[in-house]
């Protein structure tokens, strides 16, 4: 058998362990051959190839980032590009694609498994929204990284009695907002999934410097926006659709220091949260989930997308983990909220 494997979307700690994942089991179970497309979807429309052997992925393991590229593509070029990417596999004489990819990757995929294509799809992204899985590959990394540097925040901010605002990545979803603030003792968390009153927001603050703290520490997700008290500045989409973000931490920052006369520092983690090795909960992960997959075309189980149930990994239909996000729960925010304020 031959498969073709691809990384798209956002990068991700925990790809390259997926890859080499993919290889090894193929070449080692299974005596099968791997090709790997290059910068994503990118590739199997402009057919950039690269041979993916036991030597070529020898030490990615540990490694961040993907050795094949990744890169973003416009969904219009997706649909366009099919027939293209059909006579690309059919050239290359792929048997069985599998893409790794968060929301928009894994959408490609169902368009593709749709058309005929064999496909198993991976799921990874920082963000964890991925549905149908009960986490993805790099999120553990990203939340292990932002609690770092939230711990690192603690003492600054207390030593100047400050307000530190931290923001995390978390487009529509606030998993790692949620957990990095409930890892390092966040006083003020918020997510796309609840919009924030400022006012609120203000008086937690003043509250807390009132009863004689000495800081305090609020992790605000990209994607948060408020639904009183201040408007966000307006950043338009860029060319995938997605909503350019203009920084929701800057501007409540300076609201909060405006209205409770407190001094506010904002730092913007951005892209250090998925740069680096992988946690070794993530390279396991990864690992499982490119030998599940490989086993999955193996034995024709395709339209599908491998999962993490409980501890077990499984196969769900491409379909179903497509068709929404998996944002942060009302209950699990009630988790959270019991130990901010
Ligand atoms: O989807 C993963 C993600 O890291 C989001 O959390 C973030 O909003 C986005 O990618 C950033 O994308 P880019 O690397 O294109 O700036």
């Amino acid at each position: 058998m031959r498969i073709g494997v691809l990384t798209g979307g956002g990068d991700c700690p925990g790809l390259n362990a997926v890859i080499r994942s993919v290889v090894r089991t193929a070449s080692s179970h299974y005596g099968s051959e791997v090709v790997g497309f290059r910068d994503g979807w990118r590739g199997l429309l402009e057919d950039r190839t690269t041979p993916l052997d036991i030597a070529a992925v020898d030490g990615l393991l540990t490694r961040g980032g993907t050795t094949l590229g990744s890169a973003r593509v416009a969904p219009e070029l997706l649909h366009t590009g099919l027939d293209r990417m059909k006579d690309v596999l059919a050239a290359h004489r792929v048997d069985a694609l599998i893409p790794i990819g968060g929301e928009g990757t894994l959408t490609a995929a169902h368009l593709l498994s749709e058309a005929g294509v064999p496909v198993v799809g991976i799921p990874k992204t920082i963000d964890n929204d991925i549905d149908g899985t009960d986490l993805t590959f790099g999120f553990d990394t990203a939340v292990s990284i932002a609690t770092e540097m939230i711990d690192r925040l603690h003492t600054t901010a207390e030593s100047h009695q400050r307000v530190l605002l931290v923001e995390v990545m978390g487009r529509h979803a606030g998993w790692i907002a949620l957990h990095a603030g409930l890892a390092s003792g966040a006083h003020v968390t918020l997510v796309p999934e609840e919009p924030f009153d400022v006012d609120e927001v203000c008086r937690l603050v003043s509250q807390r410097f009132a009863r004689g703290d000495s800081h305090v520490i609020g992790v605000v997700a990209e994607g948060a926006v408020p639904k009183a008290g201040m408007e966000l500045r307006d950043g338009g989409v860029d060319e995938y659709g997605h909503r350019r973000f203009t920084g929701v931490a800057q501007q409540l920052g300076a609201e909060l220091e405006r209205r409770t006369g407190k001094e506010v520092r904002t730092t913007v983690l951005g892209h250090v949260q998925r740069g680096g090795t992988p946690t070794s909960f993530d390279r396991v992960l990864a690992t499982r989930f490119g030998l599940h997959a490989t086993i999955a075309a193996h034995e024709s189980e395709f339209g599908q997308m491998v999962a993490l149930r409980g501890t077990d990994i499984e196969l769900v239909p491409l379909k179903t983990a497509v068709a929404r996000l998996k944002t942060v729960t009302p209950e699990r925010l009630a988790e959270t909220h019991a130990f901010t304020g």
